[in-house]
């Protein structure tokens, strides 16, 4: 089998991103702040849905799972009891001419890669982002932002099992932002130094890790695929004893094929009961878990499946992007699901008459109400399409001037651009049902809409 190559352009994405008000450098007007991004208008909503689609997987759905919202600064103790302080660091190397510095282990051959130059010995480098908190700035106060969200779940273990009164197994689950300051940047937003996380820790009995650990690699592969990311473009790397993270028993990586090449989109790592232990230990406080079942009190296994927002939120834009010829010119779309794209419907009146504005105004305000609508009325249509395939919107509905008299509107898809005319009355469960990949048609030709058997 040939080893499938990435098949779009980066700059082209960065520059899609850019130009539709998806994702901007930070604080632009001043040149930029390496490592760090704003997302637009678009790219907030996508980015929202990534996350809501993850919660609804891991949380909504699932009666073993329950969410948190931890604090981003946590007691420095935290951070030595994880093994952070001591062992979070990547290897660090100067050029002597440059001055540059460079990941040793991202580094290909003995010279620098800037200018050539001779390189200095390799030295660690906490990536731990340090303030400090209260007035007063001295080492008693000195705080880090969090480079992983995942301790704010084990130092709440035993708060979440009392009030929740859940049993093995069980997870926690949260989303949001984690800092590093990582000495190599770059790939647009696959590495930044502030990033958001959506993690799980999956507590289980001991001996029952290695099932576990299988179960959640399998779970979160399909959540990408079940999401429109195309299976060849995945891939699961276990990592070798050599590379597993100070934590971890077993590590599987679900990698994409960016463009740069296989890379990392998401880790599901078996923690044992490391932080656990450690956190018990360093504080003083048990963190046992009393299964009354067996009559035992032990410390659980972690599994650990750890996501990265921004790099969801970059493959799936690069899997949906799409250019493809229509007639003399080319059409560029987004082809993404419709539960990430970051609009879902456009409402487009054919022509700016006052009567089919506010007819198609009105078809907007039904919409939005529970759909995340858009509404054009700019330039000719063919254009107003191809601005929406270019944002990914999954349909847009035309207004035209017998809608006025038969009040039926045009449902437009961006994959197939086939078209349906529809009833506008129900017009919004209709292009809920279309949404959700419903199967519709409309009968006779003109007349009501249909779906097929178990739509
Ligand atoms: N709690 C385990 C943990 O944090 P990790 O592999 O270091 O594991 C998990 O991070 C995920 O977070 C990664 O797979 C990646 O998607 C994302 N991530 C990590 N560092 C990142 C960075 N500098 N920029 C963007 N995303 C990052």
């Amino acid at each position: 089998m040939t080893e499938p190559t990435p098949t779009v352009d980066m700059d082209k994405l960065v520059s899609l991103c850019r130009r539709r008000g998806f994702i901007f450098p930070s604080s632009e007007i001043y040149g930029g702040l390496s490592g760090c991004w704003d997302y637009g208008p678009l790219g907030v909503e996508l980015k929202r849905n990534v996350k809501e689609a993850w919660w609804q997987s891991i949380v909504q759905q699932r009666d073993d799972v329950v969410g948190l919202d931890t604090s981003i600064l946590m007691h420095p103790d935290v951070w030595q009891a994880s093994g952070h302080v001591s062992g979070f660091s990547d290897p660090l190397v100067e050029c002597k001419q440059c001055h540059l510095r460079f990941r040793e282990d991202l580094l290909e051959g003995d010279r620098c890669p800037t200018c050539g130059g001779e390189l200095m010995e390799a030295r660690l480098f906490n990536l731990m982002f340090k303030t400090s908190i209260g007035p007063v700035e001295n080492e008693a106060a000195a705080v880090y932002l969090r480079p992983e969200t995942a301790q704010g779940m084990f130092v709440n273990f035993q708060n979440v099992a009392t009030t929740t009164r859940k049993q093995l197994p069980f997870g926690i689950a949260q989303i949001g932002k984690s800092f590093r300051n990582e000495i190599t940047t770059g790939n647009f937003i696959f590495r930044s130094r502030e990033f958001e996380q959506m993690e799980m820790e999956f507590f289980v009995k001991p001996g029952t890790d290695d099932e576990w650990f299988e179960y959640w690699v399998e779970e979160r592969r399909n959540w990408y695929t079940d999401l429109g990311i195309r299976p060849e473009n995945l891939r699961l790397r276990p990592h070798d004893a050599d590379e597993l993270a100070h934590y971890a028993k077993s590590c599987s990586d679900i990698e994409y094929l960016f463009p740069m090449g296989w890379s990392e989109l998401e880790g599901i790592a078996n923690r044992t009961d490391f932080d656990l232990k450690q956190h018990s230990k360093a504080s003083g406080k048990s963190l046992e878990y009393h299964d009354n079942a067996a009559g035992e009190h032990y410390l659980p296994f972690t599994i650990e499946p750890a996501a990265g927002v921004d790099r969801a939120v970059l493959a799936f834009l690069l899997d949906a992007y799409t250019e493809e010829p229509d007639k003399d010119e080319t059409r560029v779309l987004l082809r993404l699901h419709p539960k990430v794209a970051p609009v879902k419907v456009a409402i487009l009146p054919l022509s700016k008459k006052e009567n089919q504005t506010s007819f198609a105004r009105d078809v907007h305000a039904d919409v939005r109400k529970t759909i995340t609508s858009q509404y054009d009325d700019t330039q000719s249509i063919g254009r107003r399409y191809r601005r929406q395939d270019e944002i990914g919107t999954p349909l847009c509905v035309t207004v035209d001037f017998d809608s006025l008299e038969d009040k039926r509107v045009t449902i437009r898809e961006r994959d197939t651009m086939g078209q349906i005319r529809v009833p506008v009355d129900g017009l919004p469960a209709t292009l809920a049902a279309k949404l959700a990949g419903e199967d519709i048609f409309v009968l006779p030709p003109g007349g009501e809409v249909w779906k097929t058997a178990g739509g």
